[in-house]
């Protein structure tokens, strides 16, 4: 199939990279010949026919931003097969041949509805939570684990001046991995997970025990989805004699903005390059997903089975050095 013209639309929660993926796909779709259409707002935007022609010069300083520039919306009328259809509509009646989407797992989903609908697609995923299937690594999750370093860092600093546990909350939905990750970078005593079911006494054991071998300061890191409430397990150690005060932190959106990294520019770039390369090649229903050190494409029907799960040796790990 010869492409005249393809869509590009950023869809459910924001990351930190989707601009320079925008850029990426606007500017190696231009340079082979083929026209591109912004869709705003996800595929709220494309049902309601918000859309509108990039040109090279529309994408410019755009690639150290963070968040979308097409701007990002939740869909629940997408979920339906009417709202499908319309979709559908829309994207015929403007003349697009194919579309690229960059989002999280429930995207990629809905991606691979419209492949069913017989419309090309290629899929790009954007997601802090690092939990959809199919990539090593998600676009903004690099950014996020940065953002949250540096606040935990930052945390440490007065956590120490003052003798404090700090409780530090991060987001992940039903993933650990944000969590983890900066669980083992930041030196944390216990790292609160979904992926783990953790008892209240095993925290307060945890900070008793940092306490006890001369630490200035405990930190704990909690995943949104943890069975443990961060709340609760502050109640409860601030109840008990476990040497620290405690203190909570909740990370909210934080980690969802700012500028992306080097790691998140250079990945949004090459998936970007790679989504454009693989629909104009004739491939569709697939995502493009890095694998060590290449971009891939994998079948959407392989994505959206599974979720991707963090490492848990690296949990073990960091038990074993937080001494
Ligand atoms: P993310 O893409 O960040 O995971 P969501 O899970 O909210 O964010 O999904 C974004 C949008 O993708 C939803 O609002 C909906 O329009 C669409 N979507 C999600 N799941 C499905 C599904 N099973 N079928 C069709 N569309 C879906
Ligand atoms: O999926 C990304 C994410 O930031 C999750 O970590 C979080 O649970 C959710 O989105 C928050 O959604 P909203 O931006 O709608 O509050």
């Amino acid at each position: 199939m010869k492409f005249r013209t393809i869509g590009v639309l950023t869809s459910g929660g924001d990351a930190p990279g989707i601009n320079p993926c925008i850029r990426a796909v606007v500017r190696s779709a231009i340079a082979q010949g083929v026209e591109v259409i912004g869709i705003q707002e996800g595929f709220d935007g494309l049902i309601r026919g918000e859309m509108s022609h990039l040109r090279v010069r529309d994408v410019s300083g755009i690639i150290h931003r963070g968040g979308t520039f097409l701007r990002t919306a939740r869909c629940p009328e997408f979920l339906n097969p009417k709202g499908q259809r319309q979709a559908l509509r829309e994207l015929n009646e403007a003349g697009i041949d194919g579309l690229v989407v960059i989002g999280g797992d429930g995207s990629m989903k809905g991606t691979h509805v419209l492949a069913e609908l017989g419309f090309p697609v290629v899929g790009a995923p954007a997601s802090i939570d690092n939990d959809v299937w199919g990539t090593d690594m998600s676009l903004g999750v690099d950014t996020a684990l940065n953002t949250i370093m540096h606040a935990v860092d930052k945390l440490r600093d007065t956590a120490s001046s003052h003798q404090r546990a700090f409780l530090v909350e991060t987001m992940g939905r039903g993933c650990g991995y944000l969590a983890l990750i900066v669980g083992v970078i930041c030196g944390a005593e216990i790292i609160l997970i979904p992926e783990v079911e953790a008892r209240l006494e095993q925290v307060s054991e945890a900070v008793e025990d940092a306490y006890a071998r001369g630490k200035t300061h405990a930190i704990i890191i909690a995943a949104e989805g943890a069975s443990l409430d961060v709340d609760e397990v502050a109640a409860h150690l601030n109840a008990h004699e476990v040497g620290f005060e405690t203190r909570v932190t909740i990370l909210g959106h934080v980690p969802r903005g700012g500028s992306p990294t080097a790691f998140d520019r250079m990945l949004a770039t090459r998936m970007g390059v790679k989504a454009v390369e693989a629909l104009l090649g004739g491939k569709t229903d697939v995502m493009v997903g890095l694998e060590g050190r290449e971009i891939i494409t994998i079948p959407l029907e392989e994505v959206i089975k599974s979720s991707r799960c963090p490492n848990m040796g690296f949990y073990e790990m960091a038990l074993i050095l937080a001494r």
